[in-house]
């Protein structure tokens, strides 16, 4: 039973990040970690959400998903990311949250989480490996220690080889084109191991 608190913290335009997310929930709680799942606030201009269907249903569908605040990071010994790209960086909505987090930095509240990111992009190629190194450097100014899957387990490799964090290639329609779902479980259990394993050496 592994007494670990892990905060799932995603964005999500169309619901890839958000599944992301329940399959790595999914797999901390394997582990008997505690584990809740938050979003970042929606910035986008209403009208933007009105003008795309899927966007405007993902965010009716996930309106009871709570969003993140500084104390869930506090609270956190294990956090994992999941954001879509955004021309090869994280979305805004993800900065703007991390951009709040100075006052917790400065005490030193931040050192020592152990952190792991996932991304999404609509082309093979698109940009999830910058988005999650670019949301690991944020993560090296707080002093966390990132575990990174790397190529911990096979899984990996079906999962399109991301040692950087789990990421996904969805289509228009939304469909991911890469079974991801067991290298996102793996990625999650990794972290919440090395979370122990820090624990255990600070205690
Ligand atoms: C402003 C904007 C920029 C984007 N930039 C890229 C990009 O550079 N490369 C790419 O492959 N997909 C890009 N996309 C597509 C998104 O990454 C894709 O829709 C997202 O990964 C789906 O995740 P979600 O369902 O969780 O929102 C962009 C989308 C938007 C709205």
């Amino acid at each position: 039973m592994s007494n670990i608190n892990t905060a799932i913290i995603y964005y999500s335009s169309t619901g890839t990040n958000y599944q992301l997310a329940e399959w790595a929930k999914a797999g901390a709680q394997e582990l008997g970690a505690q584990t809740k799942i938050f979003k970042v606030p929606e910035l986008a201009p209403q009208e933007a959400i009105d003008a795309n269907p899927a966007w405007k249903a993902h965010l009716e569908q996930t309106k009871d998903v709570p969003e993140v605040k500084l104390a869930d990071l506090e609270w956190a010994d294990a956090i994992i990311f999941s954001v879509p790209t955004r021309f090869g960086g994280v979305p805004s909505q993800l900065k703007q949250f991390l951009d709040t987090t100075g006052g917790l930095w400065f005490n030193g509240k931040l050192v020592n989480k152990v952190v792991s990111a996932m991304a999404s992009a609509s082309n093979a190629h698109g940009g999830q490996e910058a988005t999650i190194l670019s949301l690991y450097t944020t993560m090296y100014h707080w002093g966390a220690i990132v575990a990174a899957p790397g190529y911990t387990d096979p899984v990996t490799f079906g999962a399109g080889g991301n040692p950087y964090g789990t990421s996904v290639t969805v289509d228009q329609n939304g469909k991911m084109q890469e079974d991801v779902e067991a290298a996102v479980k793996h990625q999650a259990q990794r972290t919440v191991h090395v979370a122990q394993w820090v624990q255990k050496g600070t205690m």
